[in-house]
């Protein structure tokens, strides 16, 4: 039975239960919402890759909220992507990196002398959308303005089967109301560089051009947006995670701390083991076959991201956390065009703020492991807190 997660026992009654449709009902369809669930690692593969079966296309669940490049497919898909790649370039990324490092040490050193925090609310949640805002180009002073908005638009956690049923999607003013805001903020940031350009990704957004094409305003401020909803919880739920994972390996922690150049490994299997997103979705685009089930045309597609990383034709004993796994092929990130563009960033995020915490919280562990509470969706994977305790610095 897919699984309301409730507390981290449901995460494996979650995992037995994917495990069991991989070997019994590789390709199911749930009656009640009409949705189709795919869970083998080669299945899923093909269709988050074969967009000419499986389209991204998805009904817009907010007038205010505008297209995305999560849902768009070729050859749009690729020309937008091509513009917005440039943002993320390793040069823009290598400018980033000290910056992580000067902001993680202002998170820590709020915490460090307490010996104890909400590992979640104190550290996790917080970094990402400052790196976001950051790396957009939001001055420091705007930041609390910048992290209201996000609070708003991320509690508003619309699970994915409402995205093939906008009439069950709740639009509240408040929603709207933010993303009109945020959309005159932008606008106006993007306004402001036009004659004054600086070092950040706003700036390069405006002067990006292939073949004679520039953005659109609004096709700029959409990609700021996606990019606060694409990287945030997601970088948050690693981080957690990721401590959870390590917590739960005796000696590991002690072992990261004395060999850091195990973390980048460490940090993979934890996208695999403990994947920050579920699932993700595709549209059918025609009658397809799959594992000798034939998916209707127009159908909506469920591709089991975290069961494919558990799949043990392709990961032996897949249900244990091993920071030495190699090769590791995880589908965390997606596969082919729509593969998460934010990757790398997020994977040099984990490995800078995880590295950090570790050194300078000694002895840092979870204070109750088996009280701790998942999100219920069953779209992202995290916790909403996360206690720790650790030896406090002074
Ligand atoms: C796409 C996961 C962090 C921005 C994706 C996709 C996945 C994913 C699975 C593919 C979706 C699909 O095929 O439909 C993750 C995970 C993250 C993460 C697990 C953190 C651990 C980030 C960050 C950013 C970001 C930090 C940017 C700041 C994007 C964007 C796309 C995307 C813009 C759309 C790419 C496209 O459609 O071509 N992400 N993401 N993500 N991600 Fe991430």
């Amino acid at each position: 039975m897919l699984h309301t997660l409730r507390s981290v026992e449901d995460f494996y009654r979650q995992h037995s239960w994917l495990r069991q449709m991989r070997e019994t009902c590789p390709v199911w369809l749930d009656e009640r919402s009409g949705c189709w669930h795919v869970f083998r690692y080669n299945d899923v593969y093909r269709v988050i890759t074969d967009y000419a079966s499986f389209s991204s296309e998805k009904p817009k669940t907010s007038s205010a909220a505008g297209s995305s490049i999560l849902s768009m497919d070729p050859p749009r898909h690729k020309q937008y992507r091509n513009l917005v790649a440039y943002a993320f370039t390793p040069r823009a990324l290598a400018r980033l990196s000290e910056r992580i490092a000067v902001l993680t040490q202002e998170l820590l050193d709020k915490i460090r002398f307490k010996g104890q925090m909400d590992l979640v609310a104190d550290f996790a949640y917080q970094l990402p959308t400052i790196v976001i805002a950051e790396m957009l180009g939001v001055p420091a002073s705007d930041r609390s303005l910048f992290k209201r908005w996000t609070d708003v638009l991320l509690n508003h956690q619309v699970d994915d089967a409402e995205l093939f049923r906008p009439d069950l999607a709740l639009e509240t003013d408040d929603i709207e109301h933010t993303y009109e805001e945020l959309k005159e903020y932008l606008e106006e940031a993007l306004k402001e560089r036009q004659s004054n350009p600086k070092e950040d990704m706003m700036s390069d957004l405006l002067a990006v051009e292939m073949e004679g094409k520039r953005l659109s305003m609004e096709e700029r401020v959409n990609f700021c947006r996606i990019l606060l909803l694409a990287g945030h919880l997601t970088t948050t739920n690693l981080l957690s995670s990721g401590i959870w994972c390590f917590d739960g390996q005796p000696g590991l922690i002690e072992q990261l701390r004395k060999r850091p150049e195990l973390m980048p490994g460490a940090i993979e299997e934890v996208l695999r083991y403990a994947a920050p997103g579920w699932r993700i979705t595709r549209m059918a685009r025609t009658d397809v076959k799959l594992a000798e089930v034939t998916i209707p045309a127009g159908a909506a597609i469920f591709a089991w991201l975290a069961s494919a990383n558990w799949d043990s034709t392709q990961f032996s004993d897949p249900d244990s956390f091993d920071v030495a796994r190699s090769p590791n092929k995880h589908l965390t990130f997606g596969h082919g065009i729509h593969f998460c563009i934010g990757a790398p960033l997020a994977r040099m995020e984990a490995t800078i703020a995880l590295s950090m915490l570790l050194e300078q919280l000694p002895q840092l562990c979870l204070i109750d492991r088996a009280a701790l509470e998942p999100f219920e969706g069953t779209t992202l994977f995290g916790f909403k807190r996360m206690p720790v305790t650790f030896v406090p610095q002074t």
